[in-house]
């Protein structure tokens, strides 16, 4: 199985948002959110285009948040991602910080949000960051997190574009097929279609599944398996 990034559907509704986000015109207020289920391929979006961006010369940041998390170590991640030490007290970092990202004009993605969303003393700070630069700032989370956000008024009203990640079609889970696995394999449409179902459209699962066809077809020397060819042999953990 090959290791890259498919420009499935979510992939590019994302890349998309993130463009409109930095043309918005003056008047639009520059924060996005990216929500969905656990295994969509949220984190594996965010970092392909994050690469897209480096590569442009729009090198952004990137910071992923944790359980443990308060606004200082927050704010000490980010400025570990600018390349600096962390500062003491929090009002340096945050100027630091905002100096950064208006003089190299740094996006900010901030993935595993949920982990913030219930603190105000995080959220209050990444909405002074985004008042003070106005750079575009980009929160990922989990199904939950619009409706936590929506009771932040100051920060949901920031929220101009948002994407939430939706299960994977037939049609994506055939470019995975196609993009990820040995050329001299291809799966039939009624395997491709038995997989979607079965995985609840959950990248993670696909691949998963989609690892085992292709392990299969090497062991036997079948370049074509179909739902027939595949017979019951398992290919999730909750099969019956
Ligand atoms: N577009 C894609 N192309 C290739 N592989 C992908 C793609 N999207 C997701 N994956 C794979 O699926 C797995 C799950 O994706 P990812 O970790 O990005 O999901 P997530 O939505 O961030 O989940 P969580 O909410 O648990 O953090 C990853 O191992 C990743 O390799
Ligand atoms: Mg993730």
């Amino acid at each position: 199985m090959k290791n890259k990034t498919v420009e499935v559907k979510n992939v590019v509704r994302t890349q998309h948002m993130f463009e409109t986000l930095l043309t918005r015109s003056m008047i639009t207020p520059g924060i996005g959110l990216i929500h969905g289920p656990s295994g969509f391929g949220k984190t594996t979006t965010v970092t392909y285009m994050f690469n897209e961006l480096t590569v442009a010369g729009q090198q952004p940041l990137y910071v992923r948040c944790y359980a443990t998390d308060t606004a200082s170590s927050f704010l000490a991640r980010v400025m570990t991602e600018i390349g600096s030490e962390p500062m003491y007290p929090l009002r340096k970092m945050v100027d630091f910080i905002v100096r950064a990202m208006n003089e190299r004009a740094l996006s900010l993605f901030i993935d595993e949000a949920d982990h913030i969303v219930g603190q105000p003393k995080t959220m209050e700070t990444i909405r002074d960051l985004y008042d003070s630069t106005e750079q575009p700032i980009v929160l990922i989370g989990m199904e939950e997190i619009a409706r936590r956000i929506s009771h932040r008024k100051q920060l949901f009203n920031r929220i101009s574009e948002w994407v939430e990640f939706k299960a994977a079609d037939l049609e994506d889970v055939f470019k995975f097929s196609q993009e990820l696995l040995d050329e001299r394999i291809s799966v039939g449409e009624d395997l491709l279609e038995y997989i979607r179902q079965r995985s609840g459209g959950e990248v993670r699962r696909i691949l998963i599944a989609l690892e085992k066809v292709e392990r299969a077809a090497i062991a036997s020397g079948e370049s074509f398996i179909d739902r027939a060819a595949w017979g019951d042999g398992q290919l999730f953990l909750n099969h019956r």
